[in-house]
């Protein structure tokens, strides 16, 4: 049967920068052997490497650790830091540390397994492998553990994809994490109050060697992680990452995805409890085109009625084909059956601008919802101009007052970078 044991390492002086932590490990009598893995805690890596600020101001030393906001609560902040790691405060610890003073992660912390590993081999003539550990707070699950973010000398990830479990079934996703798996059961035996900061796993000889060490692979990259943001910060991602896009690929848009962001965009606010929103969802080809050639020939009436040439009516009818190189088109409809009549021009006036207002809300749900599935979108105007055309080749209920037309698709560019508006230009308080 497969076993291990893990047991603290008891005799360990309080660490002071310039320490060697291989010597201070030694002294301690550690009864090593080759394959042992050491559990290393964070802290006692920082405090050897002088990573001890003194810290008035934890949050400005927080600031100078973090890459990325993940996710803010009141104070409580989820960052990325500089060795790639999402974590609460950035590592930055106030806990175990002289008052006055903060402790941060140690800069590069394989590097830092490595030499314990080095230290150990070069004093005792031991292979074992050395893992630096810090305490972590999970999304999903209640409860610290610790996890590895260095690592030397044992392997970290175990990657069992193309292999079958105990039935023949394929593994396609299993890949486990060793290194961590390791951090939390050295943790069993460390405790936090009782001065044991490293841990030894004995019996797992098989993990100790010199490929695929480093605890760095361990950090999900940006491009594979769903929960890139915490919740609130997406939501306002989401908003300011709609932009219209132009141009798409030819990868076609899931329908499903659409109605996704029609269940989004009916939830908008809208006058007297109404839901004045409906979405045409043009998903053939035939019906695209017809639509397209309809609002080009009421076009050319249009500009035909104000007396341009047929020379400059040809050219802006060319430049107005966003709408035919989308993949997928939608035409917002605004139906007002519920708005009242008042009898004087202000009055209904104010009524059917609020019901204008209330379309665009909606229109813009729909804008963000597409883009937190990851679709583009452009909502250009032109079937607003020809309304009855829109009506008559679509077939919808007279009622229906086409409200632009959507172009939607995965863009095929990002969109070009536009300086930061400050809400400062856009308000006046009273
Ligand atoms: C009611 C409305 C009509 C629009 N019509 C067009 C249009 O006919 N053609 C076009 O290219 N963009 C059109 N747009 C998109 C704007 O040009 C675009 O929102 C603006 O350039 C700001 O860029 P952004 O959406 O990336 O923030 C329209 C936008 C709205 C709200």
């Amino acid at each position: 049967m497969t076993s291990y044991r893990v047991r603290a390492l008891p005799g360990l002086p309080e660490v002071r920068p310039g320490d060697d932590l291989a010597k201070l490990i030694v002294a301690a009598g550690p009864g090593l052997v080759d394959g042992d893995v050491l559990l290393v805690t964070s802290k006692i890596v920082s405090k050897a490497e002088g990573r001890i600020l003194a810290a008035t101001d934890r949050e400005a030393a927080i600031d100078a650790e973090t890459v990325r906001v993940v996710a803010r609560r009141g104070p409580l902040r989820i960052v990325e830091n500089k060795q790639g790691l999402v974590m609460a405060a950035a590592g930055v610890d106030a806990s175990n540390t002289a008052a006055g003073t903060v402790l941060l992660l140690p800069e590069d912390s394989d590097a830092s397994a490595r030499t314990i590993r080095e230290g150990l081999r070069d004093a005792l003539g031991v292979d074992v492998g050395v893992i630096v550990t810090d305490t972590f707070g999970r999304p999903w699950r209640n409860g610290l553990t610790d996890v590895a973010i260095g690592a030397a000398g044992v392997r970290v990830l175990e990657d069992l994809r193309g292999g079958t479990d105990a039935q023949g079934n394929p593994l396609n996703a299993t890949v486990i994490a060793l290194a961590d798996e390791l951090a939390a059961a050295g943790d069993l035996v460390k405790g936090k109050a009782e001065g044991l900061p490293v841990a030894v796993v004995s019996g797992l000889g098989h993990l100790v060697g010199d490929t695929d060490t480093d605890a760095r692979a361990m950090v999900r990259v940006a491009a594979d992680d769903m929960f890139r943001l915490g919740t609130s910060e997406a939501v306002r991602e989401a908003v300011t990452q709609r932009r219209t896009v132009r141009e798409f690929t030819d990868e076609p848009v899931d329908p499903g995805a659409v109605r996704r962001a029609v269940t989004a965009a009916v939830t908008a606010p809208a006058p007297h409890h109404t839901t004045p929103w409906r979405f045409v969802l043009l998903e053939s080809p035939e019906s695209r085109l017809r639509l397209l050639d309809a609002m080009r020939d009421a076009w050319i009436a249009d500009l035909r009625r104000d007396g341009k040439s047929e020379e400059s009516i040809a050219k802006r009818v060319r430049r107005g084909d966003l709408l035919r190189k989308a993949p997928y088109l939608v035409v917002p409809c605004l139906m007002t059956d519920g708005s009242h009549t008042y009898g004087d021009a202000r009055r209904d006036g104010a009524e059917r601008e609020m019901f204008v207002v209330a379309m665009g809300a909606g229109v813009q749900n729909f804008l963000v919802a597409l883009a937190g599935e990851r679709l583009g979108s452009a909502w250009v105007s032109s079937t607003m101009f020809c309304r009855e055309v829109v009506r008559d080749v679509l077939d919808l209920p007279e009622g229906w007052d086409p409200m632009g037309a959507v172009a939607v698709g995965h863009a095929a560019a990002p969109p070009r970078d536009r300086p930061a508006r400050s809400p400062e230009s856009f308000l006046t308080v009273r």
